[in-house]
């Protein structure tokens, strides 16, 4: 064995092992739960964990309404009206691609009669406007999905003001799950963000409807 090929084994596998420790397949953030999530596991075999220390900014509050699924029953909301944009930072995987999933259920928090209406950023890039008032006139909860390919070791998913937002900006969930490099495949990512799903589940009980 020639000298430089011990050392290349020498550096590489120290940093396979650290690399296969600590990559993250995705985090499930319960917004707002505080010391500790009540929502369980999912399919793919992530837990939810409180968004406490994901973010440094924004309350967290308990909706007083009952049956609600657990990870809609707290929320993270910014009241700061002097600042614009609110910032979750997840750590991520240079250059693999992410599902980034928030969900949003407004429940009166604040007291009000209507949600606010605001925007969502992910990676410094406008995803889109966030505006559940008709799923919450119907007893629902929104959620909005995107695929991002990430560009550096953490993903940044911000919301901010814009002019229409006339209340406080909350998130009940934020999810940021690891996708296999075959899915997808077929979407060109030259930058990234591909495709944004609206879609809406029940705020009651029961299972959230994918
Ligand atoms: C939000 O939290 C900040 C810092 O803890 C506090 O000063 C402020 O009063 C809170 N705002 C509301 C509306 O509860
Ligand atoms: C994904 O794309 C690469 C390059 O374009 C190709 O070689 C590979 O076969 C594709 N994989 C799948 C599962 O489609």
């Amino acid at each position: 064995m020639s000298l430089s090929i011990f050392l290349l084994r020498l550096v590489t596998i120290p940093v396979l092992l650290v690399l296969s420790q600590t990559t993250p397949t995705g985090y499930l953030l319960d917004c707002g739960a505080g010391g500790s999530s009540r929502g369980g596991a999912t399919e793919s075999g992530l837990r939810y964990v409180t968004d406490e220390g994901f973010i440094t900014t924004g309350n967290i509050t308990e909706l007083e309404q009952k049956d609600l699924v657990p990870i809609l029953a707290t929320l993270r909301y910014f009241p700061d009206s002097s600042a614009r944009k609110f910032c979750y930072s997840i750590p991520v995987i240079k250059g693999a691609k992410y599902l980034v999933k928030t969900t949003y259920y407004y429940g009166g928090f604040d007291g009000g009669e209507k949600p606010p209406v605001f925007d969502q950023i992910v990676d410094g890039t406008k995803w889109g406007v966030v505006d559940t008032t008709d799923d919450y006139v119907n007893g629902l909860s929104s959620y909005y999905e995107i695929v991002v390919l990430a560009m550096a070791k953490s993903l940044s998913v911000c919301l901010a003001r814009n002019q229409n937002t006339k209340s406080s900006p909350f998130i009940s969930a934020l999810e940021v799950e690891y996708l296999e490099d075959s899915l997808y495949n077929a979407t060109d990512f030259n930058k990234y963000a591909l495709r944004t799903v609206a879609r809406s589940s029940f705020g009651g009980d029961g299972e959230l409807i994918g």
